[in-house]
This record gives structure tokens, C-alpha cells and sequence, in this order.
């Protein structure tokens, strides 16, 4: 991680479109997702200078429920430990702002190949589904 810097709750629009688009197709529309990050409790991002390589999000009520979103290390800086970072910067922050001495259910949706990851990181799988449909917006 040297000459790589932390930010938090930095992480624009133009930032997560530019860094979604070097691991994934089919990039959100700005407005939809400059309002998602508006209302995201906490963004975490990496730069290598002024070049962002990595960033991740949580969402979610404070007190019960809080969900891992959107964690993305740029393909040329993987395994390199960034995203265990990214994860842990996500931890530190509902450690430190979920009611104390409570027991806080944070969960996230991962693809099979990248369960190995958030499993080393200590997370556990149950036989829950994702279930989703798309509602247009009028
Ligand atoms: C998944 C992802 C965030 C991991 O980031 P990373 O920076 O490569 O992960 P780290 O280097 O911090 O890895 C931490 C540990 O997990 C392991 N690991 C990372 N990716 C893994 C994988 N796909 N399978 C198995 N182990 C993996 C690393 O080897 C390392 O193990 P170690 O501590 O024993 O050395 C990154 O591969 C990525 O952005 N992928 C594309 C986007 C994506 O699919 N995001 C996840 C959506 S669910």
C-alpha cells in the first residue's frame, strides 16, 4: 500500500463509473448513481496519485442492517492486499458507529468465484438467495 492513499467519503460519480467500468460491463447512469452515493453511509476509495485504483461502499440503517456494496480493486492492482483493506475500512466503521455493545448483521452478495475472498476476511455464507427484478422509474 505504499504510495497509495485512503480516502473516505470522497468516492464521486465520475470515479465509481470510471473504476466500474475496468471490471464490469454496462457502467450506472451518473444521476442514479450520484444519488446512490449521496445517501450511502460511508465510501471508501484508493488513488495511486491521481488515478483511482479501488473503492467499496456500505449502505444501510445504522442500527440493524448494513450491506457491503460495490467493491472494486482496478485489475493491475489486485492482490496486492487492497481490497482486504477496503473490507476493513468498511468493518472499522460500523465497529465505530453501530450501537455499542450490540452485535451488527453486515452481509453483501458475491459471485462464487469471489466467496474464497470475503471468506478469508471472515465472512460466512448461508443458504439465502438473491432474489431481484428491475421496476422502471417514472
Ligand atoms: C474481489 C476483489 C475486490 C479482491 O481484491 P484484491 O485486492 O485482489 O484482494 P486482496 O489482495 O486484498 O486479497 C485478500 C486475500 O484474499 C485472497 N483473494 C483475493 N481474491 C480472491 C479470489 N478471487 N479467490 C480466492 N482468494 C482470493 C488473496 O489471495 C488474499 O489472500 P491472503 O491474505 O491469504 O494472501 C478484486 O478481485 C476485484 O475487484 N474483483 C473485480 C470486482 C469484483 O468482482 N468485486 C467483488 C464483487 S462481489
Amino acid at each position: 500500500m505504499t504510495n497509495l492513499t485512503i480516502k473516505r467519503d470522497e468516492l464521486t460519480a465520475d470515479e465509481f463509473i470510471t473504476l466500474w467500468k475496468t471490471v464490469w460491463d454496462g457502467a450506472p447512469a451518473y444521476d442514479q448513481t450520484r444519488l446512490a452515493l449521496e445517501h450511502t453511509l460511508f465510501r471508501v476509495s484508493v488513488f495511486d496519485d491521481d488515478k483511482i485504483v479501488a473503492m467499496a461502499r456500505v449502505i444501510g440503517d445504522m442500527g440493524l442492517n448494513y450491506y457491503i456494496k460495490d467493491v472494486v480493486v482496478r485489475p493491475e492492482y489486485q492482490k496486492k492486499g487492497i481490497g482486504r483493506t477496503l473490507i476493513n475500512e468498511i468493518l472499522r466503521f460500523v465497529k465505530e458507529n453501530g450501537v455499542v455493545g450490540t452485535d451488527i448483521f453486515v452481509e453483501l452478495c458475491a459471485v462464487p468465484d469471489k466467496i474464497p475472498f470475503y471468506e478469508k476476511l471472515g465472512f460466512k455464507s448461508n443458504e439465502a438467495q438473491r432474489l431481484f427484478l428491475f421496476q422502471r422509474a417514472e
